[in-house]
């Protein structure tokens, strides 16, 4: 039954190659509908024309099959949300003019949300039947993805400061770019996460930066990886093959060290113990191991979300516009996507 009081978020998430819709009702999720496209797999890389023309050919299913696996009737959608940025503005696109579509034919408001914003309020989407436990604020929130890596101030929901963040490659464009000279298929993060499993994470010594402050550097450890790989293939062309495990878990073990030692750095000078991982790459192992290591030993309150909201999806769209549409926050049918955006945009 619907009450006029309910306040029900239709989401839609399509900033880089995942197509997603999901359903909020007062906070609890009803439904969260991701599209992969595999499109980029032979690539190498997410190739941006082909990831827009596959959002538009995902998006009418994807937002039918979230509208009826959520149980509810189109009629009761109070608002919806949509991904403005950043991301590719071509995918950004169909997302957003879906949804300016969707709003003025059910003649409903719109909210634009920051798909930064939505990675790091993923720890507030509530689920029938489990337990809701929800960092605090102030907490600090380590946000680790294809595309960003930053340490995230979070001050209430909707008011954040970034105060450290890399200044060339993500994390995950580490994991990636390091998979690919290992021959392996794109996205090759979660690849590098199993097969670390089986190596030993001390076997080879890759360089870290030295980056001042809060902020992180990955692209001079995917340079040492490269040189390091050229010099020993010139010695023994089986190199890659005989030593795969071992050259994941070493190379996982040094993105983790350097992710780890900024974070530590920033709990330290904020004094804040409530802390937090999103995006991608908080999917890796080895990453949630460490973090579960040092908020035993320094007895930080630490919150992982489950998997499905690690990655790129409408749910996180879904819960920020939940809170954005309290505070009134809505967006004009002139609403224009932004490939660039800042946490606080
Ligand atoms: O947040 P996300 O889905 O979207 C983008 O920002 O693009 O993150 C994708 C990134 C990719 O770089 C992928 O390799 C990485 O997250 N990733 C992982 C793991 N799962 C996904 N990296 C390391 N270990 C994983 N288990």
């Amino acid at each position: 039954m619907e009450h006029s009081s309910d306040i029900i978020i239709l989401g839609i998430e399509s900033s880089c190659d995942d197509t997603s819709a999901a359903v909020i009702k007062n906070g609890y999720l009803l439904s969260n509908i991701i599209a992969s496209q595999k499109v980029h797999e032979a690539y190498g890389g997410v190739v941006p024309e082909l990831a827009s023309r596959a959002h538009q050919q995902n998006i009418v299913p994807v937002v039918d099959q979230a509208i009826k696996q959520a149980g509810i009737k189109r009629e009761e959608i109070s608002a919806v949300a949509f991904t403005r940025g950043p991301g590719l503005l071509g995918s950004l696109l169909v997302g957003t003019s879906f949804a300016k579509g969707f709003a003025l034919s059910s003649g409903i408001p719109m909210i634009d949300i920051n798909h930064l914003q939505g990675h790091v309020l993923a720890h507030f989407i509530k689920e029938d039947g489990v337990e809701f436990n929800a960092p605090k604020f102030p907490h600090l929130c380590l946000l680790v993805s294809g595309g960003n890596s930053q340490i995230i101030l979070v001050k209430d929901h909707l008011e954040m400061e970034v105060i450290g963040q890399t200044i060339d490659d993500a994390a995950g464009e580490a994991f990636d770019k390091c998979a690919k000279v290992l021959g392996m298929p794109y996205p090759g993060g979660p690849l590098i996460d199993k097969l670390a499993k089986e190596g030993n994470p001390n076997a080879f010594e890759f360089s870290k930066p030295r980056i001042k402050d809060l902020d992180y550097s990955f692209s001079g450890l995917k340079t040492s990886f490269l040189y390091f790989l050229r010099d020993q293939l010139k010695e023994n062309e089986n190199f890659i093959e005989e030593n795969q495990p071992d050259l994941c878990a070493s190379l996982q073990k040094t993105i983790i060290d350097i992710l780890m030692a900024k974070l530590i750095k920033a709990a330290k000078q904020t004094g804040i113990k409530e802390i937090t991982v999103a995006g991608g790459v908080s999917a890796n192992s080895g990453l949630q191991n460490a973090l579960r290591q040092e908020a035993n030993k320094r007895r930080w309150n630490m919150y992982i979300p489950k998997f499905a909201f690690t990655m790129d999806n409408a749910a996180m769209i879904a819960i920020t516009g939940y809170y954005k549409y309290q505070k009134g926050e809505f967006i004009g049918q002139d609403a224009i996507p932004f490939a660039r955006m800042n946490i606080n945009e």
